[in-house]
């Protein structure tokens, strides 16, 4: 595999992105580094959410330096690696996995992935991690019981446990093809990807953008930038930067 990854994997950590937050600052290490726990402690997602990851599932924080001319477009390398996620569990799992934009994978109707991205300055420039927690080998008893019915792990879907090691690397690499691909081509040949793989692409869905009333649309994909298309009940396009985005179809309550 290409050797740019420096994984280390240790058994326990609060966050896995915190600890290579306070590494990549202090100048431990270097983009390139990728730490992934067994268990995390106080995992964190996203607005300002907790996340549990309870022995079994994976927790993986990757760091990058953004190329000079993606600079301020995290939430496309937060895309890759939703989009690196789903082509994975969908070809090596052989899972149907779609992606909930921008950042849940969703398995079965239920959320089997979170991923939540920084940037932040570093000392010698800008700088992103991405985190990924997955629910791998857990059951749905190792959760609250408050989360259960909305989650889905994969152990539960396919049967079996699976090798941690064998998934970070072939998460990476996936993920490397996707991320040489953004770099040369640009975004345009990855959103028509994520869009394939779109959940609740084409039904109606409403969407909750932080201190916003929420929206109601048909879901019409993604723009040019990987932003979420809103057709709403006026017939008028909206553009949406971050929200919650649920659907009301018939085909999946959530
Ligand atoms: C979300 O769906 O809200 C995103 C969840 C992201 C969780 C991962 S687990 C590895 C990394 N470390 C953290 O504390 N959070 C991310």
């Amino acid at each position: 595999m290409n050797s740019f990854w420096k994984v280390q994997y240790i058994p326990k950590c609060s966050s896995t992105s915190s600890r290579l937050k306070d590494w990549l600052l202090s100048g431990e290490c270097r983009q390139g580094t990728v730490l992934v726990a067994e268990e995390q402690s106080a995992g964190r997602g996203r607005l300002s959410r907790q996340w549990f990851s309870p022995l079994g599932n994976l927790a993986l924080s990757l760091s990058l330096e953004p190329k000079a001319r993606f600079e301020g477009k995290i939430y496309q390398y937060n895309l890759l690696a939703s989009l690196a996620l789903q082509k994975l569990i969908q070809e090596d799992y052989r899972q149907a996995a779609r992606i909930k934009w921008p950042n849940d994978i969703h398995l079965e109707g239920k959320k089997l992935a979170g991923i939540l991205s920084e940037s932040f300055m570093g000392p010698g420039g800008p700088l992103i991690i991405i985190g990924i927690g997955l629910n791998l080998n857990s059951t749905a008893t190792d959760f609250p019981e408050d989360l259960r019915d909305r989650l889905i792990t994969l152990s539960d879907v396919t049967g079996q446990d699976h090798d941690l090691e064998d998934f970070v690397r072939c998460f990476l690499a996936c993920f490397d093809g996707l991320l040489k691909l953004y770099h040369d081509a640009g975004f345009a040949v990855i959103k028509n990807r994520l869009e394939e793989k779109l959940l609740w692409r084409g039904e109606t869905i409403t969407v909750q953008e932080a201190n916003q009333k929420k929206i109601r649309g048909i879901c019409e994909g993604l723009d040019e930038d990987g932003f979420l298309i809103l057709r709403d009940d006026k017939n008028r396009v909206r553009r949406i930067l971050a929200g919650d985005v649920y659907c009301i179809g018939p085909s999946d309550q959530n």
